[in-house]
C-alpha cells in the first residue's frame, strides 16, 4: 500500500505512513485565482493499493474536489485500489430529507466518489451512521473516542462525568465512560429546522461538584458546547472540559466556548489546529493495515 498524502492532511498522512511502514506519495496542489483546483501525484501509485488521506473539513468543496481529482489520477497511474482515507466527512449531516424540496447532500457526495475512482472508504466517527448507507462502495467508521478519553485519564481525570450534549452523541459518552469508569448522562437537544435554532435541557445529572468532560463528535459553530456548559455550570459542576472529534471551531468559537468557563478544548487532528491534541495516526494506521 502508498499512502498519497492529500494536502488537507498533510501531516496526519506522514504520521499514518510512518506508523504503518507504507511508502508516501507528495501531492503538488493549487487553487487558481478563479477558485478551480489543481492536484498532481509526485510518485507512482502503479499496480498498488493506493489510500489517499485527505479531510473534507473547511474549505468543504475544495476539498472534496481535490479528493475526487486525486483518486481520478491514482486510477490513472495505474493504481489497482483506491481507498479514501477521510477524518471529517462533509456534508454528513445532510444524509436524508428534513424539509420538502432539500437533497441528500451526503448521497451526491458518494457518487462523485465514486465515480472519481474511489473503491473504498474510512472515516471516523461520522455524525450519522445513516449517510454510510448512501455509499456505493465499502465504508468504515472508525471511532476515535477511545483515544481523546485516553487523554483525560492521562491528563487525570479519572473518573470524570462524560457528558453527551444531545441524545445522539450519548453513544460517544458511553465509549468514553469504558475508559473514564465515571458516571455517563445526557442533555436533551432540540432544532427548529426553519431557524437552526437550538434548545437544550438538562435534569437529573449528577454533576455536582465533579468534573465533566462533554464528548461531542463536531464542534462547529461551538453553541452546543456553550449552552451544554452553562447548564453544568448551574448544577454545579467543579470543572468543565469539551471534546470532540472533528474541532471545526468556526469563527470565534474558541474564544465563547473558553468564556463560558470551559478550562480546555481537545480536539483530533482531524481538522488540523491549535486544539488538535490528539491525533488520529495509530487509530488509521492500524486500520490500513488491517484491510
Ligand atoms: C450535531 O448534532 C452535532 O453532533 C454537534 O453537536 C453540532 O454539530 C455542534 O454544532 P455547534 O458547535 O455549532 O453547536
Amino acid at each position: 500500500m502508498k499512502i498519497i498524502l492529500g494536502p488537507s492532511s498533510k501531516e496526519l498522512g506522514e504520521k499514518v505512513a510512518e506508523l504503518a511502514g507504507f511508502e508516501k506519495v507528495p501531492v503538488v496542489s493549487k487553487v487558481f485565482p478563479d477558485g478551480e483546483s489543481y492536484v498532481r501525484l509526485e510518485g507512482s501509485v502503479e499496480d498498488e493499493h493506493a489510500a489517499i488521506v485527505h479531510t473534507t473539513s473547511k474549505p468543504q468543496d475544495t476539498n472534496l474536489v481535490q479528493l475526487a481529482f486525486m483518486a481520478n489520477a491514482a486510477k490513472r497511474n495505474g493504481a489497482k485500489k483506491v481507498t479514501a482515507v477521510v477524518p471529517y466527512l462533509a456534508y454528513a449531516r445532510q444524509d436524508k430529507i428534513f424539509l420538502e424540496g432539500e437533497n441528500v447532500s451526503i448521497e451526491t457526495v458518494a457518487a462523485m466518489l465514486k465515480a472519481a475512482g474511489i473503491d473504498q472508504l474510512i472515516t471516523v466517527n461520522i455524525h450519522s451512521e445513516t449517510a454510510l448507507g448512501k455509499f456505493p462502495f465499502p465504508t468504515k467508521n472508525l471511532s476515535a473516542i477511545p483515544l481523546l478519553a485516553e487523554y483525560f485519564v492521562k491528563k487525570g481525570c479519572k473518573n470524570a462525568f462524560a457528558l453527551a450534549p444531545d441524545k445522539g452523541a450519548m453513544y460517544i459518552a458511553q465509549q468514553a465512560q469504558q475508559f473514564l469508569r465515571g458516571e455517563a448522562g445526557s442533555l436533551e437537544k432540540t432544532r427548529d429546522r426553519h431557524t437552526g435554532q437550538t434548545t437544550q435541557t438538562g435534569t437529573h445529572l449528577n454533576v455536582k461538584g465533579q468534573t465533566v468532560i462533554i464528548f461531542d463528535d463536531i464542534i462547529s459553530t461551538g453553541g452546543t458546547i456553550v449552552g451544554a456548559a452553562r447548564i453544568l455550570k448551574e448544577q454545579g459542576a467543579a470543572q468543565v472540559y469539551a471534546a470532540c472529534v472533528h474541532g471545526l471551531l468556526i469563527g470565534d468559537a474558541e474564544k465563547r466556548i473558553l468564556d463560558s468557563g470551559v478550562e480546555e478544548i481537545v480536539a483530533t487532528d482531524s481538522v488540523p489546529g491549535k486544539n488538535s491534541k490528539v491525533s488520529l495516526a495509530p487509530l488509521i494506521s492500524e486500520a490500513l493495515k488491517a484491510l
